[in-house]
């Protein structure tokens, strides 16, 4: 059985929480199933800068880069928000997405049929929702230069932010949109702004190219995102894959969790290009639901997002399709039992907290084998 090398980064707030059920599912699958997952652990973010002054060091870089998957679990706080902006704990998650070149980050939302009346929207607008935003992630005004605020010199100062994106950037993201969307129901939407952005007339432009020359089996639509955005609360079912770069992507996924039920449900995998000789790809897997450092340490976090970005993990990264599915069974089957975090919790439910919920995933997990 060869090795499955793990790097965990549980990072801050309630990362370490969300981060300790994963680790107790990998020492099950360990002991039970000889999975041969062998872990490491790292420091990202406020802990990291707490630590040693950087928001990641090169030491736990270098792992990063030499793992065969990341976990990640949440950075930020308020605790760190005086600290210069280059070494903010942000900064640290930033440099593993570039440094990796994870370009693609698949969010999919999936409305549990236990969750359907924990959204805020009404059942049937989320009842079944499965749908897949893949975001660009290497790109666009996240790393754009210039970036920075200039003196004016006459009181006023100047912030710039810089929106790019080469073709071979947007024709990449566009290449995995439309290979997932086959393994899907093989439609595609793009969303960008070509009514106001140059860069959304290329993006346009270079995923219509794509389409044509490679895949023009799977159907292509394209949105503005302003329109994807409110499509996305008004009837969230018309989608199958959404493609958008990576500030739309940023926000047009936050909107997709809470069709979901909760922040806390929803899971992400960043993945790099297959490299061409081995076909593995660099990894990170994170939930998307941040730090939450009003609820860290108190034991009530969701793991959910960790668990199932464990669960992306055991898909893409290692193949073991079966123990995904296996795990992803076991999220659902103990939501039917009722089984709620307090994000979640509605009449009539057993509120549990984050251990408790672990516990019996990993358990429900062990019953389906
Ligand atoms: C996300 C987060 C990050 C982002 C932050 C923490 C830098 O919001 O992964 O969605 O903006 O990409
Ligand atoms: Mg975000």
């Amino acid at each position: 059985m060869a090795t499955r090398k793990l790097l965990l980064l549980p990072g801050d707030g309630i990362g370490p929480e969300a981060m300790a059920e994963v680790k107790k599912l990998i020492e099950m699958m360990n002991a039970d199933f000889n999975a041969g997952f062998e872990t490491e652990e790292g420091l990202v973010g406020g802990c990291a800068y707490d630590a040693h002054g950087q928001s990641i060091s090169d030491a736990d870089m270098d792992r990063a880069m030499a793992a065969d998957a990341v976990l990640f679990g949440a950075v930020g706080g308020p605790k760190w928000d005086g600290v210069p902006y280059e070494v903010r704990p942000e900064a640290g998650l930033l440099r593993l997405r570039k440094e990796m070149e994870l370009f693609a980050n698949l969010r999919p939302a999936i409305c549990y049929p236990a969750l359907a009346a924990s959204s805020s929207l009404k059942p049937e607008v989320v009842e079944g929702l499965d749908i897949l935003i893949l975001r660009e992630l290497t790109g666009g005004v996240y790393f754009g230069e210039p970036k920075e605020i200039t003196d004016l010199g006459n009181g006023q100062k100047r912030g710039i932010d810089t929106q790019i994106y080469d073709t071979y950037e947007i024709e990449r993201i566009a290449g995995v949109a439309f290979e997932l969307a086959r393994t899907r129901s093989n439609r595609v939407c793009s969303m960008e702004k070509h009514n106001v952005m140059k860069s959304g007339v290329l993006w346009k432009e270079v995923v219509t190219n794509t389409h044509k020359a490679k895949y023009s089996d799977v159907e292509l639509t394209h949105m503005l995102a302003d329109a994807g955005g409110m499509q996305l609360v008004r009837w969230p079912k018309q989608f199958d894959v959404i493609v958008t770069d990576n500030l739309f992507g940023d926000m047009l996924s936050d909107v997709a969790a809470m069709l979901t039920g909760s922040l806390g449900m929803l899971p992400s995998a960043s993945l790099g290009a297959p490299d061409e000789k081995t076909g593995s790809r660099k990894a990170l897997y994170e939930p998307v639901h941040g730090s939450a450092p009003d609820i860290a340490g108190q034991g009530i976090a969701n793991p959910i997002a960790m668990i199932a970005s464990f669960a992306m993990c055991l898909r893409y990264s290692f193949n073991m399709v079966e123990e995904a599915d296996r795990l992803e069974k076991a999220i659902a089957s103990v939501l039917d039992d009722g089984l709620r975090t307090k994000d979640l919790m509605s009449d009539g439910m057993t509120e549990v907290g984050t251990t408790a919920m672990g516990d019996a995933i990993v358990a429900r997990y062990k019953a389906l084998a």
